[in-house]
């Protein structure tokens, strides 16, 4: 047989099989005509190649080259029409009372809680005047939440039934107990026992008490600490800290009110208010670094001095946005939380 016959057989089985597989319409007439010109065994490709026998031997090399093309142009053609069937029986499977013209459920969105975002707030004020983050355990030994803070063995804010003290089982002899942080002050330790002066941190964090829960009491809340060190800080510095603090949270000017306290820790005592909105409103405690606390810490009271402040959270939170229940804070209500 020529070579040009059997060409001209091959381009004729070609063109039938792409019209075959092109025009089925469901699974059993694709697999009928994969049968009829793909078959193994009497498939019409195998019987033009079993004519190859008949052609010249020196044209064989040819003939075998264009049967391959013409099996794989077969062989696509019979996979493109596998794939189209395939999709149209995704398309069959959909919901016929699927209208995707109709709006969506929207899903309720959350977001972060009023503390989460004050904390936020304020760690980027205390950052443009400088003060890093600091972190703490909210497990506190003794050394840390009184001792270093100069706060003595009989002194009333260690009394077992004004802190939550851990059971002491598991742990091994010679420690201390531990209890749950009652102020953040603790962080103030920890950081000056890592490194040498200068310090500007703030530490904002949860503290522990076992109040009678009313609206202004509950046994956890959070508390934000600031301690700066470094030569020659007085009380100006402190003051003015407060007040660009204040004014900065609050956005208008606030005017700062030192009152006469006394905390262990520090030397002098203030108790800090702010007025805003023709009120003068508590912020919380600070002063100057006492400096048994220095020297506790292996600072050297002639060389630095500092000053601290504790400002409870809850509070600064709550009066910006008219919250007079901190309980309201953890009943985790959404109509409540969704608010802010
Ligand atoms: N730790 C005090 C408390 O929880 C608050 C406080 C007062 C913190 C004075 C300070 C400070 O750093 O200087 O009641």
């Amino acid at each position: 047989m020529p070579l040009s016959d059997f060409i001209t057989a091959l381009d004729e089985l070609a063109t039938q099989a792409l019209a075959a597989f092109q025009a089925t319409a469901d699974k059993s007439a694709l697999e009928t005509a994969r049968v009829e010109f793909l078959g193994a065994k009497n498939g019409r490709l195998k019987l033009t190649q079993q004519r190859m026998t008949a052609v010249d031997p020196a044209d064989r090399p040819a003939a075998g080259q264009k049967l391959n093309q013409v099996k794989s142009t077969i062989q696509a053609a019979f996979e493109a029409a596998s794939q189209r069937l395939e999709s149209a029986a995704l398309v069959q499977h959909r919901d016929p009372q699927f209208d995707p013209t109709l709006p969506g459920i929207v899903p309720k969105r959350g977001h972060l809680h009023p503390i989460t975002q004050t904390i936020a707030e304020l760690t980027d004020i205390m950052g443009r005047l400088g003060f890093t983050v600091a972190d703490g355990p909210e497990i506190e030994d003794e050394w840390h939440n009184f001792d270093a803070l100069n706060i003595p063995l009989d002194h009333p804010a260690r009394d077992p039934l004004d802190n939550f003290y851990l059971a002491t089982a598991g742990r091994t002899a010679g420690d201390g107990p531990l209890l749950l942080r009652s102020q953040t002050s603790t962080v103030q330790i920890r950081v000056m026992e890592r490194q040498p002066p200068p310090v500007r941190i703030i530490a904002l964090g949860r503290v522990y008490r076992p109040d009678q829960v009313d609206e202004t009491h509950y046994p956890m809340f959070h508390q934000m600490e600031g301690l700066l060190i470094d030569q020659g800080i007085t009380m100006a510095d402190l003051k003015s800290v407060l007040r660009l603090f204040a004014s900065s949270y609050l956005g208008t000017a606030v005017h700062i009110r030192f009152r006469p306290s006394f905390f262990p820790f520090t030397e002098p005592s203030v108790e800090v208010d702010m007025h805003w909105q023709d009120r003068w409103i508590e912020m919380g405690g600070a002063g100057m670094v006492d400096p048994r606390v220095l020297e506790a810490v292996g600072y050297d009271p002639e060389q630095v001095t500092g000053f601290a402040f504790g400002l409870g959270i809850e509070r600064l939170c709550g009066r910006r946005h008219g919250i007079t229940d901190i309980r309201n804070f953890h009943y985790n209500d959404v109509r409540f939380l969704h608010q802010f």
